[in-house]
């Protein structure tokens, strides 16, 4: 397939800009795709309508979502000092996320944390924590087995929420956080509950003290106050050079004690105060707890639905493991189960939205871009675009090959956002993606039970899968 990669429906170069293309509220009245009751089914049907650049408001405020690769590559790279994430969705997380680097709209506060923080997410230190990931999934399996008999149906949605909170727990802290880690990951799964419900209607603000927003400022609360004891009771583990050591060394590391010990080398020489290191501790638990869980039960819905995929993955894994559990460096030797989560990560991305706000005006593929303007980017709609990818709605692994991806333009996919502020997880989510697959691969097939109807993406903060995922377990 061949893309055009200059469809703008405004002159590109030279010549007055033009606006961009609005919904407005009759089209939508008379399309029948109120946002409201079917958002997924609207952005894409504004996009199928409109074009690759169209306005619309969300919530009464108006958006401009961009909808292909160059106006991507515009906004998050070529002129990514002009966009900052100042932008609605940010503000109305910012009183949970606060400094933190998800939600920060940028300028020199995020360029210090981000220097501060780059060098814990290096693929080499991601590897020292494949073993977390590996055993706690050895461990839930080895519960399964002894809990359920074959063929049981399991919510496989609740086994993975808890499957990656373990592994960030101790990614995080080690095994030395003891009890308190229970009363965090309470308090956690009630705030991201009461966020996700804010998500679908964001008003009032979370300053006005309704009963939900009283009930999240104290799971946040919570939260807070267990952070504050695991930082205050200092580093554990050895020196960040442990990184460098033999890998039984591996069990002691963790990223808190690497992110105390950073040092900003290129700026002041100093790290980070304790405020900062606990809205960062904060906000990586949030971007990666809930974003690994959907993509997890996701990977293994798609894999339970399509026994084709499923056999190829089985095979691959029993020749490269023969039957052992998985290390970091097995993930090069498998390369389908890597296709297998790319494909996931496009159908369903959890971070399926993101914005930025324009500071000054711009132009984009030949409209006019005003200042201030809220920039809406959707992943969901993107890994659809009928000029990007062949028979879009279809699962197939195989598109991720090296040969089939060649000439994708860069910015077609984007589970992971791009530009400066591409998710700093990404190796970690990567690698724990990848080994909990095989891990579970090699044990344990999945289907649907009969008559279940198919699982639908519920669009919270993240793309959820609604109603949680029923599936059969059988031992392979
Ligand atoms: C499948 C799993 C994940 C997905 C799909 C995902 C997706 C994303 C996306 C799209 C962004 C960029 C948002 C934007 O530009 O506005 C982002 C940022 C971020 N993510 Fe992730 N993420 C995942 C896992 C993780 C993990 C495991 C961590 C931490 C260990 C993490 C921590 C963060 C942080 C801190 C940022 C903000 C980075 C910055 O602005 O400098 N994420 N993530």
């Amino acid at each position: 397939m061949t893309l055009d990669l200059s469809p703008e429906s405004g002159p590109r170069d030279g010549g007055p800009a033009t606006p961009v293309p609005t919904v407005r509220l009759s089209e939508r009245l008379r399309g029948g795709v109120g946002f409201r009751r079917d958002q997924l089914g609207f952005l894409q049907w504004a996009a199928r309508t409109h074009g690759d650049i169209v306005r619309f408001r969300l919530f009464g405020i108006p958006m401009i979502m961009l909808n292909h690769p160059d106006h991507i590559y515009r906004v998050l790279v070529e002129q990514r000092a002009n966009y900052d994430k100042d932008a609605l969705l940010y503000r109305l997380v910012r009183p949970v996320l606060r400094d933190g680097l998800i939600g920060t709209p940028g300028g020199e506060l995020w360029q210090r944390q981000r220097r501060l923080m780059q060098p814990s997410f290096r693929p080499v230190v991601v590897a020292r924590f494949a073993r977390n990931m590996t055993e706690e999934t050895t461990r839930m399996l080895e519960r399964w087995e002894q809990s359920y008999a074959p063929g049981a149906v399991v919510n496989v949605h609740e086994e993975f929420g808890e499957l990656a909170l373990r592994i960030v727990n101790r990614s995080l802290f080690s095994a030395r956080v003891g009890s308190g880690a229970r009363e965090f990951a309470e308090a956690f799964t009630e705030a991201n509950a009461l966020l996700g419900r804010f998500f679908t209607f964001p008003f009032p603000p979370l300053s006005v003290p309704t009963p939900g927003h009283l009930r999240l400022r104290r799971a946040i609360g919570r939260m807070d106050a267990f952070i504050s004891s695991v930082i205050r009771r200092g580093a554990s583990g050895p020196d960040p050079a442990g990184i460098t050591g033999p890998a039984d060394e591996a069990e002691q590391v963790n990223l808190l004690t690497l992110l105390m010990n950073a040092v900003d080398s290129e700026g002041d020489g100093k790290g980070m105060d304790p405020e900062q290191l606990h809205h960062e501790v904060l906000n990586l638990v949030i971007g990666a707890y809930e974003t690994t869980t959907n993509a997890l039960s996701w990977i293994f819905y798609l894999l339970a639905t399509h026994p084709e995929v499923e056999r190829k993955l089985h095979e691959e894994a029993d020749a490269v493991l023969g039957g052992r559990t998985p290390g970091f460096e097995d993930m090069a030797r498998t390369p389908y189960a890597r296709s297998v989560v790319e494909e996931t990560l496009r159908l369903y991305s959890p971070a399926w939205q993101f914005m930025r706000r324009s500071k000054a005006e711009d132009r984009i593929g030949g409209h006019h871009i005003p200042a201030r303007a809220n920039i809406y980017l959707n992943s969901y709609v993107l890994h659809r675009h009928p000029e990007l990818w062949e028979e879009p709605d279809t699962f197939d692994p195989d598109r991720f090959t090296p040969e089939r991806s060649a000439g994708r333009p860069r910015h077609a996919y984007m589970p992971f956002g791009g530009g400066e502020r591409v998710c700093i997880g990404q190796n970690f989510a990567l690698t724990e993606l990848h080994l909990v697959l095989l891990t579970v691969a090699a044990r344990h097939r999945f289907r649907v039970p009969a008559g279940q109807p198919p699982v639908r993406p519920q669009p919270l903060i993240t793309l959820h899968p609604e109603g949680g995922v029923p599936l059969e377990v059988h031992p392979r």
